[in-house]
Formats: structure tokens, sequence, C-alpha cells
């Protein structure tokens, strides 16, 4: 490789993310608002060429070994299969892994296996309709657990489900979901709330804690320290009642991982963002267009990189919520 992605503390870069779209077809409370969102403009968006090059630039030159797919929704993108195939066409071959809501999933694994996915995380935040339809505004609760299915069937294994818990509105269910996740065989992760949804309504007070969670959790099944090395996960993972099983917390809010972060993220509109929280991004889609190189690119990204804050900050007085929503960031 050309280099690496290093930042002024040292932190190294690579897990690339990359939303493939700002659109989605659920309409999530903590995510957006009933009526949507004003969607990115097709000619802002990166085509499929410029989003494979970008990820052969990552991948060959950067070292990255990681590329996830996210959205809005990733599997609304018309081009995904083709994406998929040419990055796993790479040398080397990165390793590649989706995160969506599962709608449309049931049908979409086997062609996103045989192209070359290795696993996906999905998110489920309630196993019970009625909730499912208030909260995400759809009635799909049945697609989303046909596409856990599918998934799994498909062998993009191990497959993961993240829960976003809400007082009030699904907390209680936090043992439920972790049933269902051990009798299917999905490895369950709870995040805490992050305040990135378009409404700016994220509230602390409402937040479920990650403590709350492993209180409630532990009224019902027993959680031992899982011997496994963490690494650079965003999730901290114990054993249920034992193990093999395990169950996982995402406290980005209240134990954060910022220290240990591997993550460089491209948004669909060709935006290098060096954080989630980041204020600023680095504009690879104008550089790209007005004929920048390979090398010119590898350079941008690389100077991108090396500003990256230390953490997220949301416990400063002076914390603001980065402009763009987490659906147009890439979760
Ligand atoms: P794996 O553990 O490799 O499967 O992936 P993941 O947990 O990083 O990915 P996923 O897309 O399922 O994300 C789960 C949650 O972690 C989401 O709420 C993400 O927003 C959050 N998350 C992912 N990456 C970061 C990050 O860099 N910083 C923070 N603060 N949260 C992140
Ligand atoms: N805070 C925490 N997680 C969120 N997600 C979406 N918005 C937020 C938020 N504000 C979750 C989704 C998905 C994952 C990528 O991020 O539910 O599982
Ligand atoms: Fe990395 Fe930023 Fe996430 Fe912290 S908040 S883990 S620095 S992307």
């Amino acid at each position: 490789t050309a280099g690496a992605l290093v930042d002024r503390y040292g932190r190294v870069a690579r897990d690339l993310r990359v939303s493939l779209t700002d659109k989605c077809n659920l309409r999530c409370t903590y995510c957006m608002p009933a009526e949507g969102l004003p969607w990115l403009a097709g000619p802002r968006l990166l085509t499929d060429d410029e989003m494979v090059r970008l990820i052969r630039v990552a991948v060959c030159r950067l070292g990255v070994t990681e590329v996830r797919f996210t959205g809005g929704e990733p599997l609304i993108r018309p081009g995904l299969v083709d994406i998929i195939s040419a990055a796993a066409a790479l040398d080397p071959r990165p390793r590649l892994s989706l995160t969506t809501n599962g709608i449309g999933l049931h049908r979409l694994a086997p062609a996103l296996r045989e192209a070359g996915l290795d696993r996906v995380n999905v998110s489920l935040d309630t196993l019970d309709r009625e909730r499912f339809t208030r909260l995400t505004r759809r009635d799909r609760l049945s697609d989303v657990l046909a596409g856990l299915a599918g998934a799994a069937d498909a062998g993009l294994t191990p497959v993961k489900v993240n829960a976003v818990l809400m007082r009030g509105v699904n907390d209680d269910e936090a043992p439920a979901l972790l049933r269902f996740a051990l009798d299917h065989g999905y490895e369950l992760r709870f995040i805490e709330q992050m305040p990135l949804d378009a409404q700016h309504g994220w509230d602390r007070a409402a937040m479920v804690t990650a403590e709350e969670i492993l209180t409630t959790l532990r009224s019902a099944y027993a959680l031992s320290p899982d011997p496994a090395e963490r690494g650079t996960a965003p999730a901290e993972t114990w054993l249920v009642d034992g193990g093999p099983a395990r169950v996982g917390v995402i406290g980005t809010v209240t134990r954060p991982f910022c220290g240990d972060c591997d993550r460089t993220r491209l948004t669909a509109d060709g935006q290098i963002r060096n954080c989630l929280f980041a204020t600023e991004e680095s504009n690879l889609r104008d550089a790209m267009r007005a004929g920048a190189d390979d090398d010119e690119v590898a350079r941008r990204w690389t100077a991108a990189t090396w500003g990256k804050r230390a953490g997220h900050g949301i416990d400063d007085p002076t914390f603001l919520q980065p402009t763009r929503p987490m659906s147009a960031i890439g979760g």
C-alpha cells in the first residue's frame, strides 16, 4: 500500500463505512421525520463506478481491510450487487459486510452472498407488530423477520441484530429480544441512542444507558465477560448463561470507544468523514470530477484523516450535533 490512514493520535483507519444512499424505506422515529428528508439529488450522488474507484483506492493504496455498506438503507441502491462484486474482486480482498433494516433481504441474500458479501447486521428494535409499525411508521415487521432468516440461510453469518432501546417505547423488550436472538442463532447488540437524528430531538435523560441495559438483561440471564479480544469493535460483549451465545452493548455515549476507533467514512455524495461526529468533510467527488488521479485522491483522504477529533464530545458543554443526520452519514 502507498500509505495508511493515520490520525494525529496514532489511530489507524482500516474499516471503511460506505453510505450507498441517504434514502430509506422506513421512517424510524429516532432517525427521521414521517415525511422523510430532502434526499440528495442524483447528480450529487457518486455513480457506481466512482464508488468502486474510491473503495479501490482505500483498499489497494490506503490499507483498508474491511468495507461495510450502510445507508440510509443500502438494499435500495440499484447497483448494490455490482458494487459488492467489484469490491470482492479487489486484491487484497477486503472483508465485506452490510448494515440493513432487513426489508428485501430475504429476496436479495443469495445474490449478495454470491457477489461476495460476507455478513450482515440487521436493525430490529421490537418484535411486536404494532410497536414496530409505530416505531418505524411502516407495517413491515414480517419482512424484516423474513430477511433475517434469509440472511442466515444464505450463509451471511454471523448475523447480528442491532436494537436501539427507548424509554417507555421498547425498553421492556430487552430480554424478549435476547430470547429471540438466542433461539435463532443471531448475535444481538443493544445500542445507546446517539444525538444524530434529523429532528434534533435526542435527550440524554431519555437515553437508555448501557448500564441499565445490562441490569435488565441480568434479571433474566447470567452474563459473564467474553474472553474473546474486543479489538476495535464498538460492542462490548458478554457470554449468555455461560456461552457460547453472546450479547453485545454498544455504549457509544456512556462508554465511548473513540480511543480505539479504526473507522473512516464515505458518504453517498462522495464526502470523506473521519468521524460520525465530524464537523468537516473532504469532497472527493468534486476532486475526482475535476480530474484528480488516484495519487491525489489518496493524498486528500490521508490529509482528511489526520485531523480526526479525539472523541465524540457529546458530554462537552459546547457539543454541537453534526449538521447531517445519521441517515446521510451512514451509521
Ligand atoms: P461489526 O461489529 O463489525 O459487525 O460492526 P458495527 O457494530 O461497527 O456496525 P453496525 O453498522 O452494525 O453499527 C452498529 C452501531 O454502532 C450503530 O449504531 C453505529 O452507528 C455504531 N457505530 C458504528 N461505528 C461507529 C463509530 O465509529 N463511532 C460510533 N460512535 N458509533 C459507531
Ligand atoms: N443512535 C443510535 N443508533 C442509531 N441507529 C440509527 N440512528 C441511531 C441513533 N440516533 C442505528 C440503527 C442501525 C444502526 C446502523 O444504527 O438502528 O441499527
Ligand atoms: Fe470514532 Fe468518532 Fe465514533 Fe469516536 S465518535 S468512535 S472518534 S467515529
